[in-house]
């Protein structure tokens, strides 16, 4: 086992490694991209930087004791991003290699079933690892932990330093022994699986299982920008919404709403406001976003926000939403489909292609996280051609349960 840490930012061997595992390496890749600068300067803030700090790791977990000096997609590793001064949002991302084809035999990732409501399986954990091995699950449980183990060291260097540094997060009395207790992360649904129930395999030395809190079953919907139909001119300034001004039931909804972007804190508190997901303000104006607002009353002032979306820091779509009067006239579809379209090449600035040769899709690979349960979502990531594929799921993993470093 070798385990490769490099300081805040991926090199682009990473980067090369992880694109030869697309997509199952999605949420990673995209995760580093942005810690490599992706979205600099076209972020909601304009800032430089902010997709990563200087408490952030990269970490390869090798199945051999070295590097491997070419990409071969046949050696198994485990990639991982921290970044703990994110906490309480997700503060790592985890990626194995095993976790490639892990659909039911024969199941093209870009083709998986989209419309059999009736036998929807919510908690896919179990039947994403069902063809397993073993040893797959016995290699995938030793490179994940090591990670793990690697991060909760990070974690006991840096608790003292963060909850001087960020008392609003960290000061509060208990909370740095928190801290020390436990991560957030996101991770796919199988290596959730075999993490909480290692089974019996004689030839998996490591055999705890890992304590673990499980949030709701999130689907891992993928788009491809060929597939995002072109719902918007990138030149428009409005959108007819197909309300009629002074109709009744429509609460004073507007014929037509501007674009826009998420752009001041009133915009951000709104945004925080209407999602039960732990975001802040700097998180949300450090990724690009898209907006539509009603026209103001007084010349000079914003009007209100009405629908939005953004990119997120694993590239995924984060936050979709229509204001109640709005919805049902296609203002999420059309919003998305923008937000994807403008956004999706954006990554291409991180990996070693020609300014020349960049095409404005990058790998041409997008995502969403649509809770297993939640229908309005999965009907506009259909609308936009998009395809359920694995399952995805937030964890806080005690470090108490990793066991000691081997
Ligand atoms: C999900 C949400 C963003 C949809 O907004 P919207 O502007 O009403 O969506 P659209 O009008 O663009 O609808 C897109 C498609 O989804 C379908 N759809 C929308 N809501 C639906 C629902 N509740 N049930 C079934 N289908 C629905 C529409 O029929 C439409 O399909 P069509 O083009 O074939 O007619 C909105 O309901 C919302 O903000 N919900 C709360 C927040 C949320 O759940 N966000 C997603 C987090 S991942």
């Amino acid at each position: 086992m070798y385990i490769e840490d490099v300081a805040e930012k991926p090199t682009q061997a990473q980067l090369r490694l992880l694109r030869a595992h697309l997509p199952y390496s999605l949420p990673v890749l995209r995760r580093l991209q942005v810690a490599a600068g992706a979205f600099d300067g076209i972020n909601s803030g304009g800032t430089i930087g902010s997709g990563t700090s200087e408490y952030a790791h990269v970490l390869f977990a090798y199945d051999q004791d070295y590097v491997p000096s070419e990409i071969d997609t046949e050696v198994p590793f485990a990639a991982a991003f921290v970044d703990l001064s994110k906490t309480p949002e997700t503060a790592t991302w985890i990626y194995a290699s095993d976790q490639d084809q892990s659909l039911p035999i024969g199941t093209n990732v870009y083709a998986a079933d989209n419309d059999q409501p009736e036998s929807w399986v919510v908690d896919r954990g179990a039947e994403l690892v069902s063809t397993w091995s073993p040893a797959r699950r016995a290699r995938c449980r030793r490179l994940v932990l090591a990670l793990l183990r690697r991060i909760r060291t990070i974690a006991r260097d840096v608790a003292p330093i963060l909850a001087a540094l960020l008392p609003a997060r960290f000061g509060i009395p208990g909370t740095v022994d928190d801290f020390v207790k436990h991560v957030k992360a996101n991770i796919h649904d199988g290596i959730r699986y075999v993490l909480q129930y290692p089974g019996d395999a004689a030839d998996d030395t490591d055999r705890a299982a890992v304590a673990l809190t499980y949030f709701d079953a999130y689907d891992k919907w993928l788009f491809r920008f060929e597939d995002v139909p072109v719902l918007s001119q990138p030149e428009d300034k409005e959108l007819v919404t197909g309300i009629q001004a002074g109709a009744d039931g429509t609460d004073g909804a507007q014929p037509s709403l501007a674009w826009d972007s998420v752009r001041s804190h009133e915009d951000v508190a709104l945004v925080i406001s209407r999602t039960p997901i732990p975001r802040t303000v700097q998180t949300l104006l450090g990724v690009p976003g898209v907006a539509l607002r009603e026209k103001a009353a007084v010349d000079g002032q914003d009007g209100a926000l009405q629908a939005w979306a953004f990119v997120g820091v694993d590239g995924s779509l984060w936050t979709l939403h229509t204001e109640p009067k709005y919805r049902g006239h296609g203002l999420a579809k059309t919003l998305a489909a923008r937000l994807l379209r403008q956004y999706c090449g954006v990554f291409d600035a991180t990996v070693d292609v020609p300014e020349g040769e960049r095409d404005g899709k990058g790998d041409g690979w997008c995502a969403a996280d649509v809770s297993a349960k939640n229908r309005q979502s999965q009907a506009v990531c259909k609308r936009l051609g998009a395809k359920r594929a694995w399952a995805t799921s937030w964890i806080v993993v005690k470090y108490d349960s990793l066991g000691d470093d081997v």
